[in-house]
């Protein structure tokens, strides 16, 4: 895995093991333990929360892996309504980490998922992926190249169809993002996706990120297990791309992961100083043309 950016999947794939073994479990993914054994960053990190010794209090192991599980929960049933309801066949992972959808989800008939990420996190995702006997549920399009870049041509050269309704998923990614490029992978988006194309991506509100810098779920991340969040995320002023989103005729909706909590009768509630607070899930939909 290269970079820090890298190891922020490996962080997202402990907290899906967890989730997966917890038996009230959001989301199950059985591969994700196995990334966080095969990787030396990681090894040593739980995959069960019986492993860490103050279970769910423990800020990082419980609340913050319970987001994680929550989110994926969240987005696998917004990328298979889009599947299923919308009849959408084209799946794009932007940022796709060590995201297993291919392989644990159920698409329909004729569906590509196209996975966009760095040469080496993708190299360490198959090199995973090889040794376990897994079979993707879908046709499976890794596409190596940097989304700072200008990465549509690699995802039409790739088999992507601009005539077709697609769904896009930027999962914990924008954060790690210039203003610009999220304001170019937002565009690129939008040109890429034809009326009836479906898009959810997580921002972060907040004026000033290191008003949280103390808070228990930064911090806990920082000392367990080295990895500061805070300097990986990029701290310019961000963009309004839901609402540059609605001027480009879609239309958006925003949710706090606390609803989704509430919904579910479990995952992260509000608490003080909380580096959750500014947190937003956007789902977007494009309108279709109507006849003039
Ligand atoms: C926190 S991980 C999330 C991964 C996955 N979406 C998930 O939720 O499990 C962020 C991912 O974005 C990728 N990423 C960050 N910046 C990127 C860039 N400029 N180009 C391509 N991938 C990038 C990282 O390599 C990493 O795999």
């Amino acid at each position: 895995m290269e970079g820090r950016v890298g190891r922020t999947a490996l962080l997202v794939a402990a907290a899906r093991a967890i989730e997966t073994h917890r038996p009230d479990s959001l989301a199950r993914d059985i591969y994700a333990e196995h990334f966080v054994l095969a990787a030396p960053a990681s090894a040593d990190w739980p995959v069960r929360i019986q492993q860490v010794p103050d279970g769910d209090a423990n800020p990082l192991w419980g609340r913050f892996a319970r987001y994680f599980g929550l989110r994926t929960r969240v987005l696998d049933d917004f990328l298979l309504r889009s599947a299923h309801e919308g009849g959408v066949r084209q799946v794009v992972l932007l940022g796709a980490g060590l995201d297993t959808r291919a392989f644990r989800l159920d698409w329909p008939p004729g569906c590509v998922i196209f996975e966009i990420d760095r040469e080496g996190v993708l190299a360490f995702k198959h090199q995973v992926l090889d040794g376990l006997p897994a079979a993707p549920n879908a046709a499976r399009v890794p596409i190596a190249v940097d989304l700072r870049a200008d990465w549509a041509a690699s995802l039409t050269d790739a088999g992507f169809d601009t005539a077709a309704p697609s769904v896009w998923l930027a999962e914990g990614l924008l954060f790690y993002l210039s203003s610009a490029a999220e304001t170019h992978l937002i565009d690129t988006v939008d040109r890429l996706s034809t009326g009836g194309s479906a898009l959810a991506f997580e921002v972060k509100l907040d004026k000033d990120l290191l008003e949280y810098r103390d808070s228990p779920l930064y911090t806990s991340t920082h000392h367990q297990i080295g990895i500061d969040l805070l300097s990986l995320f990029n701290r310019e002023k961000r963009p309004d791309s839901a609402g540059a989103l609605v001027g480009k005729g879609w239309t958006t909706a925003v949710h706090t992961p606390f609803d989704f909590s509430r919904r579910h009768g479990r995952g992260p509630l509000p608490e003080r100083n909380d580096a959750l607070a500014g947190n937003r899930w956007v789902f977007a939909n494009k309108r279709r043309r109507t006849r003039p």
